[in-house]
């Protein structure tokens, strides 16, 4: 296939698309001056056909079930990596040398402390408040407490937000959930590991001494690189589409964060374990499944299906093998994990999931690990936004970067009323 324009031919016109095409993947049609030259837009709710910008950061390939963070497979990544090293991966473009990785940890660890007045600002919280509610209040607030790195023209104090925003992160995730249990903020530790570290602001508490397990600290790093980034989905698109109007950083990660939320995308993993929960026992599955298949009934299987994975999400496959290694360390013998796995049988075998491509994603397994860790479900879709802010921070990054971009601004196919006279009120 060359890449000879595209002819578009009918209503009167004839033009001429040019053709784009990236390192992999398919190719795309420059729609940039069509509506200059047939004064029509395009429709595309959902944006199922449209690249909303270039990158370089993660490629997925939905029908073969690839993900690759900067051209590296996340199979790798998860066996090979950590995640201190994918955050840089995904800002820099490149694996760092020891020294550049040493000093990234270094750097990243002596910005976890948050500003102490930042304290006060939970106490403004309900108790009982999500702690989703409390990720997008606190972390749009960081924009009031480090006003030196608000100036998204100056690449130094992009920076310096970029580390501010991985390296604090966590601690206000481990805060949010100390609030809600009425258990004093644990203090970051310089000593930990980024997962580790994060455990211990979770879990430890000051009347006795706490041990990270390594088991789970590994875990909860592998956890971390498979939800760091995912190319342009909801929340990441959210996060580009605030940015483009310069808002700083602060607000742009809140913004992603409050997208997250939604159970379409990063609370998916909070719905599949109360489903889970709900369904309860094994013989209930095939009333559930009955249920996903009806099209008068809005349920559907959490943790199933994805807008671009029609094969088997590499993420759930590494998720589902750290799965069994944490519920065995643990000794947890959890019925829901049994439930998990039946469900996951009969929907594979059935031909509606078959026939509509509908496999496992990665909020299938990471519920059923993070119960066992101890996680309240509430902090579910906490724990994918911490892992996220690395790869929204980095998207971000780009998009200042690029000078092709532009405020995004979609359009419309306007269906309501046409232009009329406004009634006076005693006359309608
Ligand atoms: N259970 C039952 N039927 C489903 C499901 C499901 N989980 N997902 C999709 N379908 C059906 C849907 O009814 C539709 O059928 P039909 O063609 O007959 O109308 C067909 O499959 C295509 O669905 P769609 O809603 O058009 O697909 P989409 O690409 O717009 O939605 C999705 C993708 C992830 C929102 C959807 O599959 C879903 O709601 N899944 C459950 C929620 C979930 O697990 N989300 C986590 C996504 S992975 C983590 C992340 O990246 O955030």
């Amino acid at each position: 296939m060359s890449n000879d324009p595209l002819k578009l031919t009918g209503n009167g016109h004839e033009v001429d698309l040019p053709v784009m095409e990236g390192s992999v993947g398919p190719k795309v049609i420059d729609i940039r001056k069509l509506y200059a030259q047939t004064d029509m837009f395009t429709f595309d709710p959902g944006f199922t056909s449209t690249a909303s910008c270039e990158s370089k950061i993660t490629y997925i390939d939905g029908e073969k079930g690839e993900l690759q963070y900067r051209g590296y497979p996340i199979e790798q990544l998860a066996a090979d990596s950590d995640f201190m090293e994918v955050c840089y991966l995904l800002l820099f473009g490149e694996l760092p040398t020891k020294a550049e990785k040493e000093k990234f940890v270094w750097d990243i660890t002596h910005h976890t402390m948050l500003h102490e007045q930042l304290h006060r600002f939970f106490s403004g919280f309900r108790r009982d408040a999500h702690p989703m509610a409390i990720m997008v209040g606190v972390v749009g607030a960081l924009a009031a407490f480090y006003h030196d790195s608000t100036e998204i023209n100056d690449p130094h104090q992009r920076m310096v937000a970029s580390y501010r925003l991985i390296a604090k992160i966590p601690t206000i995730a481990a805060m949010a959930y100390k609030y809600s249990v009425g258990q004093p903020f644990v203090y970051p530790s310089n000593d930990l590991s980024y997962a580790g570290n994060f455990l211990n602001m979770m879990f430890s508490v000051p009347s006795e001494d706490y041990k990270v397990n390594p088991i789970l600290e590994e875990a909860m790093d592998l956890i971390f690189i498979l939800h760091a980034d995912h190319e342009q989905n909801a929340s990441t698109s959210t996060v580009r589409l605030a940015g483009s109007s310069g808002a700083n950083p602060f607000a742009c990660i809140a913004a992603g964060i409050a997208c997250l939320w939604g159970p379409a995308h990063g609370g998916a993993n909070e719905a599949c374990l109360n489903m889970l929960g709900e369904i309860g026992t094994v013989d209930r599955i095939p009333e559930f499944v009955a249920r996903a298949k009806d099209k008068s009934d809005p349920f559907r299987l959490m943790g199933f299906g994805h807008r671009v994975y029609k094969n088997f999400d590499p993420r759930a496959t590494v998720m589902r093998d750290t799965a069994h290694k944490v519920l065995k360390e643990l000794g947890v013998d959890d019925p829901l994990f049994d439930v998990a796995m039946e469900l996951e049988k009969i929907a594979l075998e059935d031909p509606y999931f078959i026939e509509k491509k509908l496999y496992p994603n990665v909020d299938f397994y990471s519920g059923v690990i993070l119960k066992a860790m101890g996680f309240p479900t509430e902090m579910f879709t906490v724990l994918f936004a911490l892992a996220r802010t690395s790869g929204w921070i980095a998207q971000w990054n780009e998009m200042i970067e690029d000078p092709t971009q532009k405020i995004g601004r979609p359009r419309q196919l306007f269906t309501g009323t046409p232009k009329r006279d406004y009634v006076e009120l005693d006359e309608r």
